[in-house]
Parts: structure tokens; C-alpha cells; sequence
């Protein structure tokens, strides 16, 4: 069995040459056994977290540790750990099961043990066919398979995964998806994994990172990040179609509380003020007495259920309506919101609790 390990990343940041801050403050656990997903935009800084604990970019600030001992100062191969980029460096010259071998015979792993490990891996991965090919003679989707395959057959004590599945088609992707997160729950080592895909993020993190611009904004299960977002960008950037938001504020009279906006009025108590509420597509229904009247734009059917768009008081908002004829444009809609999954923020975007 492959040895496992924790990976402590304390107060960590990152200033490129040229003044680019890509990681700034950054503190997390991700604890041995831990399947664990960095998400976020494009530029936030994933990669550069994810090199720096490989030890391919050099740490500005703070502290890595792996399995308790800093790193900061080991050079990567020392840190026996297995990265699959985006951009799988596969040997041109050398057959998919030489790709794979090529870790193991550095390490002196016997010949016998090689070919078992390969194959299994081969098996598990769908590329037994290929084993004899080139990576010339390979789809994209293929030699990224054999990417993943030379790293899991090295068993180290870290995984870190930058975005391996992105140039597989949207099937393969999915089929991937579960492969790797089965093969976790059979192996359990540790692994960290890039992505700018929520729901890649959601299907395989035990634990999900939503990054912004070098910061972690929250850290969580996928199902706390998704019902109990921190913020107003961890809220729109989990869950798809993205959460609605609408701006307004809080008015109390007599003890009752109203949410006033040009779109909607809508019963809610304090505190008074500026505030934006967030409701998810699949949380509104159709409803008669519903405070929604949603003018239909576009509807897109998915089968068993269909995004509808359109505007309110001049708003653009997304409903996932289940089991509907697909309205058609023109179409008003009264719409409700089921009961407590309407989210709250304040002027800064903080989520309040309710
Ligand atoms: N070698 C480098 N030199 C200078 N700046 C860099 C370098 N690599 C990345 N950056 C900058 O650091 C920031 C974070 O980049 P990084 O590659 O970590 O983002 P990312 O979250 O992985 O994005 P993507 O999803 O597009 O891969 C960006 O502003 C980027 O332009
Ligand atoms: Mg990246």
C-alpha cells in the first residue's frame, strides 16, 4: 500500500517576479486520506497553490509541510508526490507502458511488479489497447488518461491533479470523474485537485477551496458550500445555473419586515437595510400567491425539468421548473420560493444567517 500523508499549508503567498501577488494568505489542512478540491475562476491562483506544494514554484510567505515535516526548502522529487497537469508531458518516443513505467523503473521498482502495476492501472483507466502506442498514435483524451495513469501508478503520498480531465469530451469526462473518485475510495491517498468546474469540484471533492484572486473564501463540503455559501461570489459560483440575485433592502413596520426591490416585495425580517437576496434556479416553483411574476424569455428544456429565463421589474432571472409544458416567450409566470432556501447578504456580500 502507498504510504499517505497530511499537506499543512500555513499563511502561504506567492508574488511572482513582476509583482503579481497569485496566492496571498492562504491557510489550510488537507488531512491524510482527504480528496480535496481547489475551484475558482481563471487566474485566482489555483495552479500556482498547487505548484508551490509540488515544489515547482518557489513559496514567497508561509509554510508547507507534508506528513508534518516543511518542505519548503525540498526539492520536488524528494517530496514523493504525483502531479497530473493539464498539459500531460508524455515521452513522444516512448509507448504508453513505457510512459507509465518510467517512474517506477527511476525507482528501482522490479520488472515483474512494473507490468502488474501498469496493467492493472491500464484496466482500470481503459487503456489496456493502448499500451503499446505512442502518444503520436493517441487522442488527447488518451494520452490524458495515460498521464493520470503514470501518476496513480507511482502510489506517492500526495496527488496533486490540475485540471487532468480537461481535454476529454463531456461523457468521457463524467466516466473519468467516477473512475478517479472510485479509485480513491479504493486507495485513499491523498489528493488535492484543480479545477474551474463547480460541478466537477462538487462530484468529487470530500472537501471543496473556492479561490478568488490569490484567497480562500471558503472551505467546506461540497454540500455546506452549496446550501451555506460564505459570500455572495461563493454563492454565484457554486451551483449551476447560477444562483439569482436581487438587490434591495429591508423596510420594518409594526415588526413586520419587507424585502423591497423595483422586482419583487417579499416578507422578511430585519435587520433594516441594504440587502441582496440570492434564490437558486431549482428553488423556485410555479405558485399562484408566489411574489415572482417572471416574464418568459427563453425557455431551454433538459427533459426533466426546464431552465426557464426572463426578466422581472426589468431583472434577469434563471427558474429550473420540473415537469412543465416549456413556457413560451411572452408567457407570465407567478413564482414562488421553497421554504428556507433563500439566501442573504449584506452591502459587503457576507452572507447572513437566517
Ligand atoms: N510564471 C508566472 N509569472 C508571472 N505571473 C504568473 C505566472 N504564472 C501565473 N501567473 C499569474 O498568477 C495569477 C494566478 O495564476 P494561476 O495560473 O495560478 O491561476 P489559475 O487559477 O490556475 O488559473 P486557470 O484556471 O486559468 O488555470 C494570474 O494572474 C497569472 O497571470
Ligand atoms: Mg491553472
Amino acid at each position: 500500500m502507498p504510504a499517505m500523508a497530511s499537506v499543512e499549508l500555513q499563511a502561504i503567498g506567492k508574488t511572482y517576479p513582476g509583482g503579481t501577488r497569485a496566492v496571498d494568505g492562504c491557510t489550510l489542512t488537507i488531512e491524510d486520506g482527504e480528496f480535496l478540491v481547489l475551484v475558482g475562476p481563471s487566474g485566482c491562483g489555483k495552479s500556482t497553490l498547487l505548484r508551490m506544494i509540488a515544489g515547482l514554484e518557489d513559496v514567497t510567505d508561509g509554510t508547507i509541510a507534508i506528513d508534518g515535516s516543511q518542505v519548503n526548502r525540498v526539492a520536488p522529487k524528494q517530496r514523493d508526490i504525483a502531479m497530473v497537469f493539464q498539459n500531460y508531458a508524455l515521452y513522444p518516443h516512448m509507448s504508453a507502458r513505457k510512459n507509465m513505467e518510467f517512474g517506477l523503473k527511476l525507482r528501482k521498482v522490479p520488472r515483474d511488479e512494473r507490468r502488474t502495476r501498469v496493467e492493472e492501472v491500464a484496466g482500470q483507466l481503459g487503456i489496456t489497447e493502448l499500451l503499446d502506442r505512442r502518444p503520436g498514435a493517441m487522442s488527447g483524451g488518451q494520452q490524458q488518461r495515460v498521464a493520470l495513469g503514470r501518476a496513480i501508478v507511482r502510489q506517492p503520498k500526495v496527488f496533486l491533479f490540475d485540471e487532468p480531465l480537461s481535454n476529454l469530451d463531456a461523457k468521457l469526462r463524467t466516466q473519468m470523474r467516477a473512475e478517479l473518485k472510485s479509485l480513491h475510495q479504493r486507495v485513499g491517498t491523498t489528493s488535492i485537485y484543480v479545477t474551474h468546474d463547480q460541478e466537477e469540484a462538487m462530484t468529487l471533492g470530500d472537501r471543496v477551496v473556492v479561490m478568488r484572486d490569490g484567497h480562500i473564501q471558503q472551505c467546506g463540503s461540497p454540500m455546506e458550500v452549496y446550501t451555506r455559501p460564505a459570500n455572495r461570489f461563493v454563492a454565484g459560483f457554486i451551483g449551476a445555473p447560477t444562483m439569482n440575485f436581487i438587490e434591495g433592502r429591508i423596510e420594518s413596520q409594526g415588526g413586520q419586515g419587507t424585502f423591497v426591490s423595483d422586482a419583487v416585495r417579499i416578507d422578511l425580517t430585519g435587520p433594516d437595510g441594504p440587502t441582496t437576496i440570492g434564490i437558486r434556479p431549482e428553488h423556485l416553483v410555479l405558485d399562484e400567491h408566489g411574489p415572482i411574476e417572471l416574464i418568459v424569455n427563453v425557455s431551454e428544456p433538459l427533459g426533466d425539468a426546464t431552465d426557464v429565463v426572463g426578466t422581472c421589474g426589468g431583472l434577469h432571472l434563471v427558474a429550473r421548473l420540473r415537469r412543465i409544458e416549456p413556457p413560451r416567450p411572452g408567457d407570465r409566470l407567478r413564482l414562488g420560493i421553497e421554504d428556507g432556501a433563500m439566501h442573504r447578504f449584506d452591502a459587503d456580500g457576507t452572507s447572513i444567517e437566517s
